[in-house]
């Protein structure tokens, strides 16, 4: 089975075994056949985080649970979603009842089920901001099972699905945690350019939406014409001692305090000074809006596009001694 429709790089890899699962039961039933416990495994929401630098030997899991469903309880709203709903669908439902919390998350690619795996974020607010469990399938035992939010080890892009418990589960439900009180969070400098340019001074959710995903489409290519899989690596978390060096020889590298006392660094920032910005390398290159997004400007495979990120890598080290580490999954 061709996976070059389900993954937003497009990269035109196959897959040894495919199939969808629509319901819960779907995955009970699939994993009483013992073989497919033994075989390597990849569940799929919308692919828009992962690189296939080869054909995949395995079993793809394509996840298809839908629905959206919300309580309102006074001024807080619960919002349950099914893993394989498109997350700026349930965005959008969100933006349009009125309910606030997710607006910052507009226009980012992907499912409800990938969302708490790499707790995704943008422009000031993470998934673990609204999160409040999900429902996962333990593909040992062939149960159900809740992960409160302390139990899911958020953190910058990363999660216990991640981690610990990588390739045990599949999360099936996500639940959020909403408010019809909007505490809107504006503090991202390029929202506040957004909102004065269009002179908006209360804004109310559904224009941090709009503006953020005004900021989305103006900075990030759209995948359904430019195969990309978003930001491809983290922006580093570095000591105070690497910092100094840094700093000393670069006193405007773009920096950010990181919540464990450490430094966070603008990875676009430093990949640009690296002269990678909009550079064409065969098939593939990195965006010319966004040198943290690697493209795939048609036919590229898996292995060119891994190959420039590399370089990269080679580069912003030899130039910074910061090591990047790749963001997006690399399936082999
Ligand atoms: N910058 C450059 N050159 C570039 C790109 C960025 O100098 O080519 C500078 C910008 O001028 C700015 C700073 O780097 O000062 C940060 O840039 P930006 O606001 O575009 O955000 P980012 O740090 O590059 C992160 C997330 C994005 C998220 C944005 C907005 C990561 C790895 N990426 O990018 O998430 O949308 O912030 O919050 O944390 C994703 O994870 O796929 C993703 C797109």
């Amino acid at each position: 089975v061709s996976l070059k429709n389900f993954n937003t790089f497009g990269i035109d890899a196959n897959a040894r075994y495919f199939t969808e699962i629509n319901h819960e039961d779907d995955l009970v039933e699939l994993f009483l056949d013992e073989q497919w416990k033994h075989l390597p495994r990849l569940v799929l929401g919308g692919g828009s985080n992962m690189l296939f630098v080869a054909d995949f030997d395995g079993l793809v899991i394509r996840m298809n649970i839908r629905g959206i469903e919300h309580r309102i309880n006074h001024d807080h709203v619960t919002v349950e979603a099914g893993a394989g709903e498109v997350w700026n669908e349930l965005v959008t439902y969100c933006v349009n009842y009125g309910f606030a919390g997710m607006e910052n998350l507009s226009l980012i690619p992907g499912s409800v089920g990938a969302s708490p795996i790499q707790n995704i974020g943008a422009y000031g607010v993470e998934l673990k901001d609204v999160f409040h469990s999900c429902r996962a399938f333990e593909i040992a035992t062939g149960e159900f099972k809740t992960f409160l939010k302390e139990e899911c080890g958020f953190g910058y892009r990363e999660s216990v699905f991640k981690s610990e418990l990588k390739g045990q589960y599949i999360i099936t439900q996500v639940k959020f945690d909403l408010s019809l009180n909007a505490n809107l969070n504006l503090g991202y400098g390029a929202i506040q350019q957004e909102l004065e340019k269009n002179n908006i001074s209360s804004p109310t959710i559904k224009d941090v939406s709009e503006v953020v995903s005004r900021i989305r489409v103006s900075k990030l290519p759209d995948p359904s014409t430019i195969g990309n899989a978003g930001s491809f690596f983290k922006n580093p978390v570095i000591g105070e001692e690497l910092f100094k060096q840094v700093h000393s020889q670069f006193p405007e590298v773009v920096n950010y305090p990181a919540a464990d006392g450490g430094i966070k660094l603008a990875a676009g920032w430093l990949i640009e000074q690296c002269d990678w910005k909009g550079k064409v390398v065969g098939n593939t290159g990195t965006w010319k809006n966004q040198a943290l997004v690697l493209v795939n400007h048609g036919g590229a495979t898996g292995s060119e596009v891994y190959t420039l990120s590399s370089q990269i890598i080679d580069s912003v080290y030899t130039k910074f001694g910061v090591m990047l580490e790749r963001e997006v999954n690399i399936i082999k």
